[in-house]
């Protein structure tokens, strides 16, 4: 629905939290289901907290109240009173019931919150997203995760029109009602909070499979889409059940109801949704195939299943005390969808992609206006807490706890954490604790790393004395003030370090003070401003291997010199260390190309991997990672002024210089070898072919735009995948927009009716740099296919436009900015998640070169002065102005 005005909304804070005063044991609800209208029967067996007297209030908002009584009385007016978003009753006593029947309207719902309907209104279903607070749309209630019940749940609706009714728990019996209606009932033996409750009613379609748990139990997985969609569910389907045998073996955690449901909607405000029992998913984390799907998406469809199966225990089981505490379950969880994703495919390939995405989401929004520690200290809008830091940071605390314990100390500590906290509402606290007690370690020094924001630099600086044959290392670090922290505190950063020798073997390490010595790895915990340390018996001047496999989310600084970073990229074993060594050294490139200082680095990363490019042992798809050097996003980050176009000036220019050096010949002959074993194969050989064969023709594209966009047209043609016809596609897009116009009109129609293929020619062409972007970005939201009704639509277009293409969007004159705001203000209206997630594109803006920050400045003003911005969008255009 509409937004409201929102007026000076107080931040909650953690620190005043209280526990409940009033909780729910157990909850009937009755839907009587409809497209406009459905009413929603509630009654709530009430629990008092006897230490407490707080009156009972219940959240609730934009609902229509139809009646309430309490212990079987119809309440008179004058007992029960509206206050701001939600409702005071008088009289309730412990173990009393309230009932109250109120009236939603699904289709009026175009904030996708709460109960709506996805698609059109003849032939749409009606789903439900409750996270965070999305129940109290639905029902009142006491809305916060540390109230847990028991759900018993009856659907009633048209038969014709609703004949799929769903909701999460164990079906209890359905059956026939008078005038074409019927019902359905289900029930959640497992206390659960509000948030995870969710219901599906409409036309749709089903996969099924059964599944026998670790520990016996019989479980129906059923996957559910609309008919033109099921199809394209049985990939998610093998996930699914790798998943649970998956969790079953690395965490012990057997699933627990009869059932597991997933349904797919094209209508979804974020990825997926971990409902108890029935997961709900926006259809570009659920379907694929290989006509419509690329391999990153099949990838990605894999990662998120397992990532929202696993909430079952990390989030459900045990849930967070309070919304302070999401990366309780969301930094687990995604920890532990990482070791699955690197488990089933390239695990040194799974940590580049999210060591990368940490660097282009996490960092800036780290280092800007939105900062904010994992575990906040206060916020407006918890919808806008579900960030990068929150998630991925969040990740990456946990893997510093997991490699601090070792994996059979992390099992224990994981073990005790599911049992002590099963059907509870835990903390951070709770985590740790169990994890530290588990294996008799104190982990509270890590608490440190959840309450303080910013990212941390890691300063390392190595002296050889040959006459001692030492070599010490110093290590510093620094975390820059911000976010309401003006002074930082040393945190503790486990730095995973290996020496290298001159001739790019691995040293035996002699650390003082450390009792493994002779192994060629170790693991030091710097847990102070700076601290030395010595390795004996060191033969030659070593070059150190530092924060190996990205042992903590810091920043390094390192004075390496270019020929150190090259020997790493050429000899290190292990691909992530690789990979980072070449990133390290072509950023010192990009830096040497800017400043006109000598470009030895530009040589030595261009010869480093001109070598690897002929290296017949090295792994495709590591060799397409090493090949791309740190994007734009990356790049800026290190900039204290951003000149967006000169940074994509520079990288284009360190990478006509690395196809210079491998040349054209053998970029040619590469390219038509992959082609030539070109497959809709999805094996992981294939996939890294295809990766490959991408890189290559795009640095080909630099020296010889004619002869790429040729093999691009023949390869868009005869594509036996998606993967090989949008990068076709974005190729020809790129260097030659006459021969790109008539696959793109091609393309257009074959997917016209396939929303997600649609998305990523918009997606495609709203990245393509350049001034031109914005008149491009205009005429795609005249195609009658663009609305921003729809998010992934929105977020295909505008969104890529905004945070995928800085030369497009960070144009001189601010009309790039100017169209975004207008935009926002339009979704702002519709969807207020939406619109506060798509405004954070400004991040960053204050260290944009003068006209730019002016113009960004000017627009992000403009916004903030609109009186009738959501809580949302106000909060997140309020922090960017700080
Ligand atoms: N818990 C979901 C996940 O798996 C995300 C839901 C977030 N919803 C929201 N409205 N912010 O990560
Ligand atoms: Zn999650």
């Amino acid at each position: 629905m509409n937004a409201r005005p929102e007026t000076a909304t107080l931040p909650i804070r953690l620190a005043d939290y209280r526990a409940p005063a009033w909780r729910v044991e157990r909850v009937e609800l009755d839907f009587e289901l409809g497209i406009d209208a459905t009413e929603v029967a509630a009654k709530l067996l009430l629990r008092r907290d006897p230490a407490q007297d707080e009156p009972l209030r219940l959240e609730g908002e934009q609902l229509e109240l139809l009646s309430i009584a309490l212990d079987g009385q119809p309440l008179p007016a004058t007992a029960w009173r509206l206050i701001e978003g939600g409702l005071e009753v008088d009289g309730a006593r412990d173990g009393s019931v309230l009932e109250t029947r109120v009236r939603v309207h699904p289709a009026a719902n175009t904030a996708l919150e709460g109960l709506y309907l996805s698609g059109p209104r003849e032939s749409g279903f009606l789903l439900t997203q409750c996270e965070a607070q999305g129940f109290r749309h639905i029902t009142w209630f006491p809305d916060r995760p540390d109230v847990q019940s028991t759900y018993t749940v009856t659907l009633r609706a048209d038969r014709a029109r609703f004949p799929v009714l769903l909701a999460g728990g164990n079906p209890d019996g359905a059956g026939e009602l008078e005038g074409g209606r019927h019902w359905a009932r289900f029930v959640d033996p497992h206390p659960k909070p509000s948030y995870l409750f969710a219901l599906v009613a409409g036309r749709l379609e089903k996969i099924e499979r059964d599944y026998r748990t670790a520990d016996g139990r019989n479980v129906q997985l059923k996957i559910w889409a609309e008919a033109d969609a099921i199809d394209r569910c049985h990939y998610a389907m093998d996930a699914l059940e790798r998943s649970m045998r998956w969790d079953e073996q690395a965490y012990g955690r057997n699933y627990d109801l009869d059932v597991f449901h997933v349904v797919a909607t094209h209508d979804f405000n974020m990825g997926a949704m971990e409902n108890k029992g029935l997961n709900i998913f926006n259809a570009k984390c659920l379907l694929a195939d290989p006509d419509s799907s690329t391999d990153d998406e099949y990838r990605r469809v894999e990662a998120v299943i397992a990532h929202e199966y696993f909430h079952n225990w990390s989030g459900n089981r045990v849930t967070c005390r309070d919304w302070f505490q999401l990366s309780l379950k969301e930094g687990f969880t995604v920890f532990r969808e990482q070791s699955f994703s690197a488990d089933m495919n390239s695990a040194p390939l799974k940590r580049i992609e999210d060591v990368s995405l940490l660097r282009r989401a996490q960092f800036p929004e780290d280092a800007g206006p939105l900062a904010h520690p994992v575990r906040p200290a206060e916020y407006r809008e918890i919808n806008n807490f579900y960030t990068a830091t929150v998630y991925e940071k969040g990740a990456e605390l946990v893997r510093m706890l997991a490699g601090k314990l070792g994996a059979a100390g992390f099992r224990r500590g994981t073990d005790l954490y599911f049992a002590r906290n099963d059907g509870r509402a835990a903390t951070i606290e709770d985590f740790l604790d169990a994890l530290g007690e588990a294996n008799g370690i104190d982990l509270t020094p890590y608490l440190a790393w959840y309450g303080q924001a910013g990212t941390p630099r890691l300063r390392a600086h190595g002296e050889y004395d040959a006459a001692r044959r030492e070599y010490a290392l110093t290590l510093s670090q620094h975390t820059p003030p911000g976010a309401g922290q003006p002074h930082k505190q040393a945190l503790p950063i486990p730095v995973k370090l290996a020496l290298f020798g001159a001739d790019g073997r691995l040293l035996p390490l002699h650390l003082d003070g450390q009792t493994s010595t002779g192994g060629t790895e170790a693991v030091v915990v710097l847990d102070r401003i700076e601290q030395r340390y010595v390795f004996r018996d060191v033969a030659t001047r070593p070059v150190p291997s530092l924060l190996r496999g990205y042992s903590a989310p810091v920043i390094l600084e390192c004075d390496y010199a270019p020929d150190e970073l090259a020997l790493l990229l050429t000899h290190d074993p292990d691909g992530f260390n690789r990979w980072e060594a070449g990133q390290q050294l072509a950023v010192r490139a990009c830096d040497a190309l800017r400043d006109g200082t000598p470009p030895q680095a530009v040589a030595a990363w261009c010869d480093a991997l001109a070598a690897l490019f002929d290296d017949a042992g090295l792994d495709a798809d590591l060799l397409a990672d090493l090949l791309t050097p740190p994007g734009e996003i990356e790049l800026a980050e290190r900039e204290s002024v951003v000149d967006p176009t000169r940074i994509h000036m520079l990288r284009q220019q360190l990478l006509q210089h690395l196809a210079v050096r491998i040349g054209i010949d053998k970029l040619d002959a590469r390219y038509r070898a992959l082609a030539a074993q070109s497959t809709a194969a999805l094996d992981a050989a294939s996939q890294a072919n295809r990766r490959l064969k991408q890189r290559v023709l795009q640095l080909l594209a630099l020296l010889d735009p004619a002869r790429a966009c040729s093999h691009a047209t023949v390869q868009y043609r005869h594509a036996p995948s998606m993967t090989d016809r949008l990068g076709a596609l974005t190729v020809l897009a790129r260097h030659d927009t006459a021969r790109s116009a008539e696959p793109l009109a091609h393309y257009r129609a074959h997917y016209a009716n396939d929303p997600l293929a649609l998305d990523k020619w918009f997606a495609l062409q709203a990245q393509l740099p350049g001034e031109g972007a914005l008149a491009r970005v205009q005429a795609l939201e005249a195609d009658p296919a663009f609305t921003l009704k729809n998010p992934n639509r929105a977020r295909a277009l505008l969104g890529t436009f905004a945070s995928g293409n800085p030369t497009g969007f960070h144009r001189v004159d601010g009309a790039g900015y100017r169209l975004y705001a207008e935009r926002l203000l339009a979704l702002d209206a519709l969807n207020p998640q939406i619109a506060a997630r798509l405004a954070t594109a400004f991040n960053g803006w204050q260290r944009l070169e003068p006209r730019r920050r002016e113009a960004a400045h000017a627009s992000l003003t403009a916004l903030a002065a609109h009186d009738k911005l959501s809580r949302n969008l106000a909060e997140i255009v309020g922090n960017m102005l700080k």
